[in-house]
């Protein structure tokens, strides 16, 4: 007995060790998913819109992540191929067959889609970077892109991230390295605005960024913007906040950002979520059944709070993609995390029933 204990503790540490060493994602345990009734998902099981980014390559090459894709979410955004670069990487090419893909996916199967994004400071493709013009060449070059990409998904797509992230995240000031703001001024937001809703009157138009729940200087930089730009009568019908957060955000910081959304009277989306548990780019973290207990927490307080806004104006929530192994954060911060509501095999997380609990 005492030699087969001390076998199985050498054998523990001999592949604790090569485990520890790897970069190799951490697969959870069985007993750290929750047991699958397939009558339930998240599509039926929430009383409002509830979507994942979508990545047109694993859509195509794995079919659990297809299956799941189609069976949880009846909100789609794609997470790359709206881009500006992916749309239009030339001043007179336009590449939709990527964006085409995840359309004709959504609508063949019943999802609605959620554009993201036609104006953001991250990534312009180089001919935008090196484009010699004055304001009124610039405004032409954005009025361009806006409305022709829009022209295009009409009636396809419901709801645009018209401008993304146009506000710095200290001090409450916008976005000063944005191109669009060095050669338009702060009047591209507005402008991009009223372009959109020229192009497709009836999509919702939506202002999305992060960090509303960082604390009051964002966020009230962000709801000042918005309410300027109602008060200006520029079309705008929603608010995106993005909630890329970790489970270490405080619930008083996660709720004043959904209220003081819900407050405008427009639209919320939560536009992003993920829910990072190794904020500290711990290397050699695991995925614990304790941090799956405060991931569960966190998502379901989101969720109730979401819940607890007024229905007309719940859009829905959107993950920012489906299982961890898709997500941006690991190979964005170098890091194991576990951020969203599905293992990398797909099986449902703590998370999952968190999210059911939140509208219990
Ligand atoms: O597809 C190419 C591949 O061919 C190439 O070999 C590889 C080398 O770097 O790059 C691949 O493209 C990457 C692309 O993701 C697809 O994986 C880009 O480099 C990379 O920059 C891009 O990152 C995306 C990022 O936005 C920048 O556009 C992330 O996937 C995406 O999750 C992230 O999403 C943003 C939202 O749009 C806005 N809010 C924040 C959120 C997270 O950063």
């Amino acid at each position: 007995m005492k030699k087969y204990s001390l076998f199985l503790i050498a054998t523990g540490l001999i592949f604790g060790g090569c485990l520890k060493g790897q970069n190799d994602p951490v697969f959870p345990s069985p007993e750290l998913t929750i047991p699958v009734d397939e009558s339930i998902t998240l599509q039926n099981a929430l009383p409002f819109k509830f979507g994942a980014a979508v990545n047109n390559n694993i859509l195509r090459t794995r079919a659990a992540y297809r299956d799941v894709v189609i069976k949880e979410f009846n909100s789609l955004t794609s997470e790359n191929a709206m881009k500006f670069a992916q749309l239009h990487p030339g001043e007179n090419t336009y590449t939709w067959s990527e964006a085409d893909y995840l359309v004709d996916f959504a609508q063949t199967h019943g999802k609605r889609v959620h554009g993201h994004t036609l104006i953001w400071h991250k990534n312009p493709p180089a001919w935008v970077q090196n484009f010699q013009g004055d304001a009124a060449a610039w405004d032409n070059l954005m009025k361009t892109h806006i409305q022709t990409v829009m022209s295009r998904y009409k009636g396809k797509v419901a709801s645009w991230d018209v401008v993304n992230e146009a506000i710095a995240n200290e001090g409450g000031g916008y976005r000063t390295e944005s191109i669009w703001y060095q050669k338009l001024g702060p009047e591209f937001i507005e402008k991009a605005f009223i372009y959109a809703h020229q192009a497709d009157p009836d999509a919702l138009l939506f202002y999305n960024d992060y960090g509303h729940e960082y604390g009051p200087t964002k966020r009230t930089a962000i709801l000042n913007l918005v309410s300027n730009l109602r008060a200006k009568g520029v079309p705008i019908h929603g608010i995106g906040m993005q909630f890329h957060t970790r489970y270490t955000q405080s619930n008083t910081n996660l709720a004043a950002a959904i209220n003081t959304a819900a407050a405008t009277g427009l639209q919320v989306h939560i536009a992003e979520l993920d829910i990072a548990l190794n904020p500290d780019g711990i290397q050699d973290l695991t995925y614990s059944s304790g941090l799956a207990e405060q991931h569960k927490a966190k998502y379901e307080f989101i969720v109730r709070t979401y819940n607890a806004i007024p229905k007309n104006q719940q859009f829905g929530i959107t993950t920012w993609n489906v299982g961890d192994s898709d997500s941006w954060i690991p190979s964005e911060y170098k890091r194991p995390d576990w951020p969203l509501p599905f293992d990398n095999n797909y099986q449902r997380k703590a998370a999952y029933q968190g999210i059911l609990d939140g509208v219990k």
